[in-house]
């Protein structure tokens, strides 16, 4: 299983790097790198399992940041009003996003970022990408086109950035990390 000893940090070279498409049908050694990344992101946020194996708690791992340079992104995340989603992406290509912004309010983080960064990350509140998605239960892939909004569409952006050698904290306002451009706004999580 994936543990953070397996993550590499900012500093790391390979962070810096593209990668390269996955091979379509995929090959056994990728479809279990795909569903062990899954497995990362949902013990990280187990309380307990967590705990066991010491795991920083995500919402998403992309394989770069496994120092493997193949386009492949997990993701487990809740929409705005707290319903999870699954994605595990194989291959992803952003096809288009609004001009409108959003960030979160507390910033973003990574487990590739071990320091402390709250800088603002304005990112498109919405986006429609491509990619061949793998079902962990039936093994099936299928190509197909989503829209994302909101929390989900900035993880999605996040795991994306780590397919072309972006970090979070590249794009981060040096000069004034607290900036609010007028097009942006914050996202909100609706309470029950
Ligand atoms: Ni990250």
């Amino acid at each position: 299983m994936i543990t953070m000893k397996d993550v590499i940090r900012e500093g790391n070279p390979l962070l810096k790097e593209k990668s390269v498409d996955v091979k379509i049908p995929l090959s056994k050694e990728d479809e279990q790198l795909m569903i062990d990344m899954m497995e990362y992101v949902y013990n990280s946020c187990d309380p307990e399992l967590n705990e066991k194996y010491d795991l920083r708690p995500a919402v998403g791992l992309a394989a770069p940041q496994l120092g493997i340079l193949k386009k492949m992104i997990a993701i487990v995340a809740p929409d705005e009003n707290g319903e999870e989603h699954e994605f595990a992406l194989i291959n992803p290509k952003l096809i288009s996003y609004s001009d409108e912004l959003t960030y979160l309010e507390g910033g973003e983080g990574c487990l590739s970022v071990d320091r402390a960064c709250n800088s603002l990350i304005h990112r498109p509140a919405r986006v429609t990408f491509e990619a061949y998605f793998y079902d962990l239960d039936t093994g099936k892939l299928e190509k197909k086109r989503m829209r994302l909004k909101g929390y989900l569409a900035v993880v999605f952006q996040h795991e994306y950035d780590h397919l072309n050698g972006i970090l979070f904290v590249d794009r981060e306002n040096k000069e004034n990390p607290y900036y609010i451009p007028e097009n942006s706004k914050p996202i909100k999580f609706n309470e029950e």
